[in-house]
């Protein structure tokens, strides 16, 4: 299959960069980041999480963080949901997209959102309903898709299977998650290729996190299959609290910079991009993950 000619980035650093970090991180810098992402030309930026508080104390802040951001009528500012109550809080709140979140392995599932996969998804369902009557676009999120940080090798039918059930209830897109960052080139290959069986891969988004380096061979392998959705996070910020040891997700500014130097377009600005990258190290006072941003900036 040809290699794209064009890329949507998913910008989720607000989201799953953040919410890893043990500082509290104020609302003013939440949205000098997501403005900036803005103004660097991202289409979609995932803004916060309507989770419990008690799990995630990072994102409890969300719908003030809506509130106070200077929305691009043509960008979408997604947030998570992960039940009814969620839900209820995020149309509250104004959201115009919410995604969902399931896992590929049992454990994780139970350590993540305390339910079985099967529960998950029959808790879904009415959240995803929900959602489309209000006009409201659901994404759907698998975690563990090419290992678990509980389990070690998860098979590529297991994650198909719950992708599948996601798209039956009315997900738009599926996001499949490398959440610990083992996975490798023909692995992530692999896994595209089961779920490509049961959905159109234009439905399917890579979400690589980088613990092992392998985030851009990945990316790139699975554009090979066609994938044209790629999530990642500016400055590599992040991980998830629920994956012991996962590191941030793939740095936006490294995406862009290989994607734009094999003729890709983005739509995104390197120079605002790192910027903004620049913005948010020196707000929590990280070093920039992204080698191109140590490079460039
Ligand atoms: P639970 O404890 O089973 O929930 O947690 P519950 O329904 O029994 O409620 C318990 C308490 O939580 C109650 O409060 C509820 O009101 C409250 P209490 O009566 O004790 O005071 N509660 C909520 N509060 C605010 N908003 C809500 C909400 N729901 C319940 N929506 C639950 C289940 C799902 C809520 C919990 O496990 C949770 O919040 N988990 C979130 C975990 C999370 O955010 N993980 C990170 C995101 S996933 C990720 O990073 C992976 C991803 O990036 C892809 C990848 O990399 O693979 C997406
Ligand atoms: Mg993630």
């Amino acid at each position: 299959m040809a290699i794209p000619s064009h890329v949507k980035i998913v910008e989720v650093g607000p989201r799953d960069g953040l919410q890893n970090e043990a500082n509290p991180v104020s609302v003013e810098v939440k949205v000098g980041l997501i403005d900036r992402l803005t103004q660097a030309g991202l289409p979609v930026i995932e803004s916060g999480s309507f989770v419990s508080p008690k799990w995630v104390p990072q994102m409890a802040s969300s719908a003030e963080v809506l509130a106070a951001i200077s929305k691009r009528p043509d960008v979408v500012y997604p947030v998570l949901t992960p039940n009814m109550q969620g839900l209820e809080a995020a149309l509250a709140a104004g959201a115009q997209e919410v995604a969902v979140f399931g896992a590929a392995s049992e454990s994780f599932s139970l350590k993540n959102i305390n339910c079985s996969i099967a529960e998950s998804l029959d808790r879904f369902a009415p959240v995803i309903a929900h959602a489309l009557t209000n006009g409201v676009k659901v994404r759907g999120y698998v975690s563990c898709v090419l290992g678990c940080p509980y389990e070690g090798e998860i098979a590529p039918q297991a994650v198909a299977q719950v992708a599948k059930r996601l798209a039956d209830m009315g997900c738009y897109e599926i996001s499949l998650g490398d959440t610990v960052g083992v996975g490798t080139p023909l692995k992530a290959q692999a896994m595209i290729d089961q779920v490509a069986a049961l959905l159109p891969v234009s439905m399917l988004a890579a979400h690589f996190h980088d613990t092992y380096g392998q985030a851009l061979a990945n990316i790139l392998a699975v554009l090979e299959r066609g994938v044209a959705v790629v999530d990642s996070s500016v400055a590599g910020l992040g991980g998830c609290p629920y994956a012991k040891g996962a590191a941030g997700n793939v740095a936006t500014e490294d995406v862009v910079y290989m994607l734009h130097g094999m003729g890709i377009k983005t739509g995104v600005d390197l120079t605002k991009l790192i910027a903004a990258g620049t913005y948010i190290c020196g707000s929590i006072g990280r070093p920039t993950g992204s080698k191109v941003a140590k490079a460039l900036g």
